[in-house]
């Protein structure tokens, strides 16, 4: 996900401090990972359970945080950068070097909230693309660290918003497929040379 305007209100993350996945959030001239773009079949696959947290996760999820930085968006999940795994990761904070990211494995909303909020998204998948989702205002989630260790979150404002977003590409959803304003949508794609025919809308 990349943040359309300025900072919403940031959201409770998990406490623990999580230094092992602190990468200099600058960017690089040649990221690690190409993250992939809307049309390209990649996005569409669902992604798979990781069976058991290691070291090649945690190389996997600070490389996805050196292209994150790179391309300066806030959240991002591994089936964008052609990884078919259940990763994400987030991190609300770019402007501090010294907040660690959340990296989230496995993850699963077990409750939503029946109040919703509406909120300007984007996608580093269709960038320039920034259009209106109507989701619960707040989740709570259940996932493994970058230690495998269980965790869980309640989550609402900015860190709600993202990790429902970066849940959806777990499952092969982008947030354009959530749109319900279809005039809007058409347009915004079409003036950053997207096709409408990318879109699987859930309308
Ligand atoms: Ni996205």
């Amino acid at each position: 996900m990349v943040l359309a305007g300025s900072f919403a209100q940031l959201a409770r993350a998990a406490d623990k401090s999580r230094d092992t996945m602190l990468v200099p959030k600058t960017a690089m001239d040649v990221p690690p990972l190409e993250i992939l773009k809307l049309g390209d079949d990649s996005l569409r696959q669902p992604a798979r359970r990781i069976g058991k947290v290691t070291e090649q996760s945690r190389d996997i999820a600070r490389d996805m945080l050196r292209s994150m930085y790179t391309a300066k968006g806030i959240g991002l999940a591994a089936p964008q950068v052609g990884i078919h795994q259940q990763l994400l990761v987030i991190d609300l904070d770019l402007e501090n070097a010294t907040t660690p990211p959340v990296v989230l494995i496995n993850p699963e909303i077990t409750s939503s909230s029946s109040g919703l909020d509406t909120y300007e998204e984007g996608c580093l998948s269709i960038p320039g693309v920034y259009l209106d989702v109507v989701r619960p205002s707040t989740v709570e989630v259940t996932f493994r660290d970058e230690m495998g260790r269980p965790r869980k979150m309640k989550a609402d404002g900015l860190m709600g918003r993202c990790i429902q977003h970066e849940i959806d590409h777990l499952n092969g959803v982008l947030f354009v497929d959530r749109v319900s304003d279809k005039a809007g949508l058409q347009k915004e794609l079409r003036e950053n040379g997207y096709q409408l025919q990318h879109v699987q809308s859930l309308f």
